[in-house]
């Protein structure tokens, strides 16, 4: 542990969240080799967070880190699936979703896919106003919060655009399919998720590449991974380790950069 403590630590984690806020999200190098070590690896990527944010363990199974790996028998579209992962807000439908969430690569895919992809949620400012205010009708629904800490209650239904809320924006691909929506709510998710999709940006993770992404700015999916998963022995892979962040309380309004509270 010595080795990734003082200055040089310190350091990395002012430059990474100094990216974080003038990005809205931020990748760097993890300070220990997660394929040599990889408690140090988590340990050195928690002092980095830790900087500016509190982690958080929000799934009661698996504690501060969860493993994703590739599961080819799943469907392909969920997590670990082999396909793309819809863009999303992690735990869209929770009262407080993590500021932050945090990927550390273990390994990548050796058949070139799985990258990660974002999107910024202030091009809902850019659709016109007859979408926003249907965006702002809380009619959406998706999943639901079970045996999950940190995060508040359930908030099925919700709306998918709110004005000077912490949480302005809250969507997932899901919604589209969603069957307790009418026409005009669909059809005004849909055209948030092309303008989203037009702005979509891909980030190819290399082994011991670490994402911090603002969930305020920022939704999240994943590339399809390469052809043939199932040929690929388990413990080769790609593996992501995922881990969620609190601001700290007086960063706590990061909506506000763009627009005033009442
Ligand atoms: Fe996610």
């Amino acid at each position: 542990m010595r080795a990734i403590q003082g200055v040089g630590l310190a350091g990395q984690a002012r430059e990474v969240h100094e990216e974080l806020i003038e990005s809205g999200y931020a990748v760097f190098r993890s300070p220990v080799d997660p394929r040599q070590d990889l408690a140090g690896a988590k340990r050195a990527v928690e002092v980095i967070v830790e900087a500016r944010a509190r982690p958080i363990a929000v799934f009661r199974r698996h504690g501060l880190w969860r493993e994703i790996g590739v599961r080819p028998e799943r469907d392909p579209l969920r997590s670990e699936g082999v396909g793309r992962s819809p863009l999303h807000l992690d735990f869209v439908n929770a009262a407080d979703p993590p500021d932050l969430l945090c990927l550390l690569c273990v390994r990548s895919d050796p058949r070139g896919g799985g990258h990660t992809s974002l999107a910024p949620t202030d091009v809902v400012d850019r659709l016109p106003a007859r979408t926003r205010r249907q965006l702002a009708r809380p009619v959406y629904s998706d999943g639901v919060v079970v045996e999950l800490d940190h995060i508040g209650h359930d908030v099925n239904p919700f709306a998918v655009f709110t004005p000077g809320d912490r949480w302005r924006v809250r969507y997932t691909d899901n919604l589209r399919h969603a069957d307790s929506i009418d026409d005009d709510a669909r059809r005004a998710v849909e055209e948030l998720s092309v303008a989203l999709h037009d702005h979509l940006k891909t980030i190819p993770l290399r082994s011991g590449d670490v994402i911090l992404v603002d969930q305020h700015r920022y939704l999240h999916g994943k590339t399809p991974l390469g052809a043939g998963q199932a040929d690929l022995p388990e413990d080769r892979r790609r593996l992501l380790l995922q881990m969620f962040g609190r601001a700290r309380a007086e960063d706590q309004s990061p909506d506000g950069r763009t627009e005033a509270h009442a």
